[in-house]
């Protein structure tokens, strides 16, 4: 038996980025108790404020936000942290060599009716030690990702982790606490016939994805000549982490919805760690021309389009975008 933390011990040298998962990790433990416990924890429900984004925020959006803060701020090793839930980064310790950026609860909507939500992280090196760190320190492209992952609170708690070339994921052991190796090289086949994606905003997509999704719907029948199944969980973790275990594409394209918003999923706490994640499983990761992990960002919420899963199928969507903007 492989656990988490003596797979850390046998696959990474950087024990200060070893200690700073370890404590990402541990919190993750704390809310999956609470997430078992339910209602019956009082951490159901709205929490009465909104976030920076402008989004309603969950009792268990503050306290998944709040319990990461507090447990990383006593990380020597943690210079900062960037959440979907802050406003600004805050700095942790400026010694530290490490940033750490989170989505504290990815799938809110799904917290009240006890489907499936996550905690996604993203660690970052810390360019300036022994100052205190600002929010440009972040502002670092996905490809400079030192680690990346997600716990993904289901049926099972599962973490899915890359600090190498490999993906690997752990299952949690209620009983005795520990995250337990179950998978050391997860790898994406390249074609799929499963894709997700929220249909509802189809008139405010670009057309390239709108005949995308019309050749899908039309299966057989159409251009792709096979029939195509959809799943959706509302949660991208859980959407990614079933692409992880048998293939799929998942999209959450450019719409027109909101204004001023390129998509809805955030780069830095949501698109990166997953592009990650993906990539190294095999797979590809878009904003349906560009590769997600080469962007430059310029803020910490900033939003892209995502396109991600088994590598053939997003390549057709990209070339479906590109050979659309050349025409
Ligand atoms: P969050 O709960 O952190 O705001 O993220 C929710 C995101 C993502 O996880 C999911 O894929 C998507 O929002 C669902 O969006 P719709 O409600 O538009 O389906
Ligand atoms: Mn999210
Ligand atoms: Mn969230």
């Amino acid at each position: 038996m492989t656990t988490l933390t003596s797979y850390l011990d046998q696959h990474s040298t950087n024990t200060e980025l070893n200690d700073v998962i370890t404590t990402v990790t541990n919190v993750g433990k704390t809310i999956s108790q609470l997430l078992r416990k339910g209602a019956l924890a009082d951490i159901l429900g709205e929490a009465g404020n909104q976030n920076v984004q402008g989004e309603d925020q969950k009792k268990l959006d503050v306290l998944a936000n709040d319990l990461l803060l507090d447990a990383l701020a006593k990380n020597t090793h943690c210079a900062g942290v960037a959440s979907e839930e802050l406003d600004n980064a805050t700095p942790a310790n400026a010694d530290g060599s490490l940033l750490v950026l989170f989505d504290p609860l990815d799938g809110s909507s799904n917290i009240d009716i006890n489907m499936a939500v996550g905690t996604i992280f993203s660690i970052l090196p810390y360019q300036r030690q022994g100052q205190t760190s600002e929010n440009s320190d972040f502002l670092q492209a996905g490809n400079q990702q030192l680690a990346a992952g997600y716990l993904l609170y289901g049926t099972s708690t599962v973490l899915a982790l890359t600090i190498t070339e490999n993906v690997v994921m752990f299952s949690l052991d209620p009983d005795t606490g520990d995250y337990v190796l179950i998978e050391d090289n997860v790898q994406i086949d390249a074609d799929t016939s499963e894709y997700a994606i929220n249909s509802s905003n189809y008139r405010y997509w670009r057309a390239p994805m709108q005949q995308y999704i019309d050749e899908l719907i039309a299966g057989e029948a159409g251009v792709r000549g096979r029939d195509f199944n959809t799943r959706w969980v509302a949660a991208m973790v859980g959407d990614v982490h079933r692409i992880l275990c048998r293939g799929g594409l998942f999209t959450y394209p450019f719409d027109t919805k909101y204004a001023h918003k390129a998509g809805k999923l955030r780069l830095m706490y949501e698109a990166n760690p997953m592009s990650l994640l993906i990539e190294r499983a095999g797979g590809g990761a878009t904003d349906a021309v560009n590769r997600i992990l080469d962007i430059e960002p310029t803020d910490i919420h900033q939003r892209v389009p995502v396109v991600l899963g088994s590598k053939n199928e997003v390549d057709y969507v990209k070339d479906l975008h590109v050979n659309y903007s050349e025409k």
